[in-house]
């Protein structure tokens, strides 16, 4: 490519920078990989007098988009500014201009990646997102093209750093949930507004995408059952811990029989555990696949130069389209109908935190509530409360059941009169230590 290759950049914050950087700071060794040169041609922002923590040239900032959707030199747009409606009419824009996109944007890709996908396709334009999941880990490009003989049969993925680092400071320093969520508020792995992070949406749309694409079914945010960490009792950590389980904010797809669940929950894992030994920020993906077996990929999930990394490497993947000549060929239409599994068809085994009376029969009535739901107890633990004011806390590990089962023996729990109350609740992943 003699011209060399020139991209617009929407968006000049943390990501927008690293990119700027990476193009500086290894100009000589893409040019070297790919055979031409990146430039820079324009740079969209809203506040082009604002201080940046970089030196730019001046006339590279505009705040009109047209800028660089209309300059017929502009080969690639670099979307990293974020947001949903206004940024998906600009990516369309983009492609009705025959310009290729790449885009770090979870958001817009788990709620409009199909529609934007087909108006790259219908424009012969390359539509590519690796930093949207896990920022700087490959996922998307080791489930597009690194398993693309396998068959991915399950996900497991920590993919939101703000959560894990949250989790992490509650079971290693004792610190209170609020605390630990400052501190990560401070560090900056925490969005603008926290809530997408503890709530569990950030994973969920990370989890739609790789769902998308693992199982070639047209998953939507919608179809992500979704439970966050907001105000998360330190207790359990402790009694996790005493049962040697550790806690993260997991997500989790899988297939079975062409039917596909996909959730993002608080889940405990065995000590033992591959991602139970992620700590802080990181995050990491357990794929479970028939030819290979287990593989984990971990990393950092964000920050400006690991998640620039993610984008340069569609970049360079965009070009070398360009130079072969078969751009507009990186969406594949989902190749089988949306199935979700139903609760009853969903299994795990599960923790049980209850307040109960510590009284003669207790325990009995308890144990008929599970048996007429089938379920079974791996493990009881009965902690002595610290004020003897009778009543005992009681956690149960339950043997596999399904979600529907647990539900109802939660629902029944609740509303008999030896339970003071139903403290908590969670999934077990990956089975109970022996
Ligand atoms: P950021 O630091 O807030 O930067 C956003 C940039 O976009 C700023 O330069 C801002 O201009 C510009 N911008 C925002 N809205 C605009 C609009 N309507 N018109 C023109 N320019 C606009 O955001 P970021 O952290 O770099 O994140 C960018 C994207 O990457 C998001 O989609 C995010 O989810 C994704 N992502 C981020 C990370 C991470 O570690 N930060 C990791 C993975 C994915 P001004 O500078 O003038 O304000
Ligand atoms: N807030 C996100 C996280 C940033 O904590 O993982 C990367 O998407």
């Amino acid at each position: 490519m003699e011209k060399g290759i020139s991209v617009g950049l929407m968006g000049f914050g943390t990501v927008g920078m690293g990119v700027f950087r990476l193009i500086e700071n290894h100009r000589e060794k893409l040019q070297h990989q790919l055979g031409c040169d990146i430039t820079v041609k324009r740079i969209l922002v809203v506040d082009p007098d604002k201080h940046r923590d970089i030196q730019v040239n001046s006339k590279l900032l505009t705040v009109h988009v047209e800028d660089i959707l209309e300059d017929p030199e502009i080969d690639i747009v670099i979307e990293v500014m974020g947001g949903i409606e206004q940024t998906r009419d600009y990516l369309k824009k983009a492609f009705q201009h025959k310009k290729h996109v790449v885009t770090a944007n979870k958001d817009l890709m788990a709620l409009h990646g199909t529609e934007l996908e087909n108006a790259a396709s219908r424009n012969q334009c390359d539509l590519l997102y690796e930093a949207s999941v896990a920022g700087g880990i490959p996922i998307i490009r080791t489930v597009k093209d690194g398993l693309i003989a396998d068959e991915i049969q399950k996900i497991t993925g920590i993919v939101n750093g703000t959560t894990n680092y949250i989790l992490t400071k509650m079971d290693d320093e004792g610190l209170a949930y609020e605390d630990a969520l400052q501190k990560a508020q401070e560090l900056g792995f925490a969005e603008a507004d926290p809530s997408g992070d503890v709530d569990g949406l950030d994973a969920a749309r990370k989890m739609a995408i790789l769902a998308r694409l693992a199982f070639s079914v047209p998953v939507d945010l919608a179809d992500v059952e979704v439970r966050g960490i907001r105000n998360f009792p330190v207790d359990d950590l402790k009694f996790g811990r005493r049962l040697g389980l550790t806690m993260k904010l997991v997500g989790v797809t899988q297939v079975r029989d062409h039917q596909v669940e996909v959730g993002v929950e608080p889940v405990f894992l065995p000590e033992k555990h591959p991602l139970a030994a992620i700590k802080n920020e990181n995050n990491a993906v357990f794929v479970n696949s028939a030819a290979v077996g287990e593989t984990m990929y971990y990393g950092p999930g964000a920050g400006s130069l690991p998640t620039a990394a993610a984008v340069m490497s569609d970049v360079a993947a965009v070009v070398k389209n360009m130079i072969t000549g078969i751009q507009g060929k990186s969406y594949l239409e989902p190749s089988y109908e949306k199935k979700i599994l139903a609760s009853h068809q969903r299994f795990g085994s599960y923790y049980v935190r209850l307040h109960v009376q510590d009284v003669a029969g207790s325990f009995t009535i308890i144990s008929s509530i599970f048996n007429e739901l089938d379920i079974s107890f791996e493990r009881i633990l009965q902690v002595p409360k610290k004020q003897d004011n009778g009543t005992a806390e009681v956690i149960i590990v339950t043997h596999e059941t399904t979600q529907d089962k647990i539900g109802k023996a939660l629902e029944n729990l609740q509303t008999n009169d030896v339970v003071e109350e139903v403290k908590s609740s969670y999934r077990i992943e990956g089975g109970m230590a022996q």
